[in-house]
């Protein structure tokens, strides 16, 4: 019976961290290859969840811009982290800004391709100011190091 409890107790005082992707990002392993790489997100989720087992890690994913902003106030006051890639909205969301403007989860700006290498309009981000880093052009190891900061935090 104690150790039921002890493991009860070590999971609900685990960190409640959560990955959310914006648009296209469900389409990782098939959209432009040679930038985004090929290995599909879900199957990288897992890798995550082992490699992060103190974690209780959440993955949402949406192309919708309202759909982000409800999410993002739903966990925003109550989880512990957010590793954010918001894809095309990084460039044109002011909405999605205020949310992260509001809530008080801290948050990681993730991007898998180096968007200060790309177009121009890839260079301005309306997250960055109200998230405490930003990791750009690490690919799909960007999720993992934005995970290792949180852990460093405990
Ligand atoms: C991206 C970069 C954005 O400019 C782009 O619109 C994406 C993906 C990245 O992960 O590199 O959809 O956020």
């Amino acid at each position: 019976m104690s150790l039921l409890l002890a493991s009860a107790f070590l999971y609900l005082s685990n960190m409640k961290i959560i990955i959310i992707n914006g648009p296209n990002l469900n389409l990782l392993g098939k959209r432009e290859i040679d930038i985004y790489g090929n290995q599909e997100f879900t199957a990288y989720f897992a890798e995550l969840q082992q490699q992060f087992p103190q974690f209780e890690l959440e993955y949402f994913q949406s192309n919708g811009e309202g759909q982000i902003i409800d999410k993002l106030h739903e966990i925003g006051f109550s989880y512990d982290g957010i590793v954010l890639n918001g894809g095309a909205y990084t460039h044109t969301s002011i909405a999605i800004a205020d949310a992260l403007a509001a809530i008080t989860t801290p948050a990681i700006e993730v991007h898998i391709s180096n968007v200060h290498a790309r177009e121009a309009y890839r260079h301005h981000s309306y997250f960055t100011a109200h998230c405490q880093g930003f990791i750009s052009g690490m690919g799909l190891l960007g999720y993992a190091l934005a995970l290792q900061y949180f852990a460093a935090q405990k």
